[in-house]
């Protein structure tokens, strides 16, 4: 077990000899006068990747799923939403799955401290800095993925500068630094709550609904369409700070080409890793629909109170698209390679990250009872502020320009819950 180190210089956990030791900062010569060069093109397993809330419950997915692709983690997280004891399971995990494969594991460092804590964070991007040419910052770091933000829709409503501090000042800063090292590769965790009341509208929930600068498309129809910048009905803060987020990073690659920005909107993140050893398991409580069925299920909670019945949907409850986050993982290795690659279509892009079908909150509950085997007791409860009926991904966009799409079922994602509840003893519960 990494002891882990808590200070201020977020002292990084080692798990291995660092791979280099840099020379201080050189000045070109004619000898070093391709180095940065020769060093960018070092194979991708030289690569670190820096992730920002890396330990959460998306993070850790994709932390893993970074590892698996050999890429160099370093991970940053301050442990208030997540346990530390996360990162050995990763690295069990990482590591089995290298030994399987007969493959070389890369690094994982842990450093403890909040993303917006520029004090730790930039000693920390100093340790990666590459020779460079002409004063030009090179980082060791090939690109980050920033998942550190407040993400609960009704706290949001309660808290709103506290949302705005983090999710979207937290975020200025951040790139700031960023670009003062020259790591400007970035993916953002974005969520499908940008596209606000348009989610009920009836209309295919494209990217093209919500952009930020004027776009033509060509819509279902065939017909020319022009998408003008801006947000319709975002129904809470913390959607707000997602658009405005994605609104700054849009902005920001207008402004300098050297930047390489995805914005992935989620839908609705469930399931966890078939080992059973990453399952949701948040410090805080729960307000996402698949964490409270598991506190039902385990007893903690007497029932599930199900939101809005009487929504416009097949049975009255609210219709989601639930993907499984193995997959909304892979979803995030996909956007890093095709942005490394330079094959994005332009320097800022969004994309969907859903299945592209819904499933309602009773489908949830009858889903999770038959994997389960037991009941899940449920009343009907009036409708929760900044909710809407219907929120399900058109996932074209990924699968054309990421070569992407998920591959793991709702039931999929129940059968893993239920593994994860059984493998860490919190209930009799095995999926059947
Ligand atoms: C889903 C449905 C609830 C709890 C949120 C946020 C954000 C995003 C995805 C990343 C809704 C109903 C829930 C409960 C219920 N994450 N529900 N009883 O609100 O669609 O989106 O998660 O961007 O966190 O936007 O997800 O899981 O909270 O709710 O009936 O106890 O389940 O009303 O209809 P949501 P959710």
């Amino acid at each position: 077990m990494d002891s882990l180190q808590r200070s201020n210089a977020s002292t990084p956990v080692e798990t291995e000899s660092p791979p280099f030791v840099d020379t201080p900062a050189t000045e070109s010569s004619l000898l070093f006068d391709n180095l940065d060069e020769l060093l960018q093109r070092l194979p991708s397993e030289s690569h670190h990747i820096l992730v920002t809330g890396g330990l959460g419950f998306i993070g850790s997915h994709t932390t893993l799923e970074l590892l698996k692709a050999n890429y160099n983690v370093i991970v940053i997280d301050n442990l208030s939403n997540a346990f530390v004891e996360v990162l050995d399971r990763i690295r069990t995990l990482a590591q089995k799955f290298h030994d399987d494969n007969g493959t070389k594991m890369p690094s994982l460092r842990l450093h403890q401290h909040d993303y917006r804590d520029t004090s730790s964070l930039r000693p920390l991007l100093e340790d990666y800095r590459l020779p460079s040419r002409w004063g030009v910052p090179k980082s060791k770091i090939a690109g980050v993925i920033h998942f550190a933000a407040y993400k609960a829709v009704e706290e949001s409503i309660r808290h709103p500068l506290k949302y705005y501090a983090n999710n979207v000042s937290g975020l200025i800063d951040f790139a700031t630094t960023l670009g003062d090292f020259g790591i400007k590769t970035f993916i953002f965790s974005s969520s499908a709550t940008v596209y606000g009341t348009l989610a009920t509208s009836g209309l295919p929930l494209k990217e093209e609904l919500c952009v930020h600068k004027t776009e033509e498309y060509t819509d279902d129809a065939g017909m020319k369409q022009v998408a003008q910048p801006g947000s319709t009905g975002i129904t809470n803060p913390y959607g707000r700070t997602k658009w405005i987020c994605e609104t700054i990073l849009a902005d920001l690659a207008a402004s300098d080409p050297e930047w390489t920005i995805v914005a992935l909107r989620y839908f609705n993140p469930v399931g966890c890793d078939p080992s059973g050893l990453l399952g949701e398991d948040p410090r805080q409580a729960p307000t996402n629909l698949l964490p409270v069925v598991v506190k039902v299920l385990t007893g903690e909670y007497s029932e599930l109170q199900m939101f809005g019945s009487d929504w416009d949907t097949v049975d009255g409850t609210a219709v989601r698209d639930f993907i499984h986050v193995t997959d909304l993982a892979r979803g995030h290795i996909a956007a890093l390679s095709t942005a490394n690659e330079g094959k994005l279509a332009e320097n800022f892009r969004t994309f969907n990250l859903g299945t592209g079908s819904g499933n309602s909150v009773l489908d949830v509950v009858s889903t999770m009872e038959d994997v389960s085997s037991k009941p899940i007791p449920r009343k009907e409860a009036d409708r929760r502020p900044g909710d809407v009926g219907y929120c399900v991904a058109v996932a074209d966009r990924s699968r054309e320009e990421l070569q992407w799409k998920t591959e793991k079922s709702l039931k999929n994602a129940c059968e893993d819950i239920c593994n994860f509840l059984h493998v860490s003893g919190l209930t009799t519960v095995k999926s059947s």
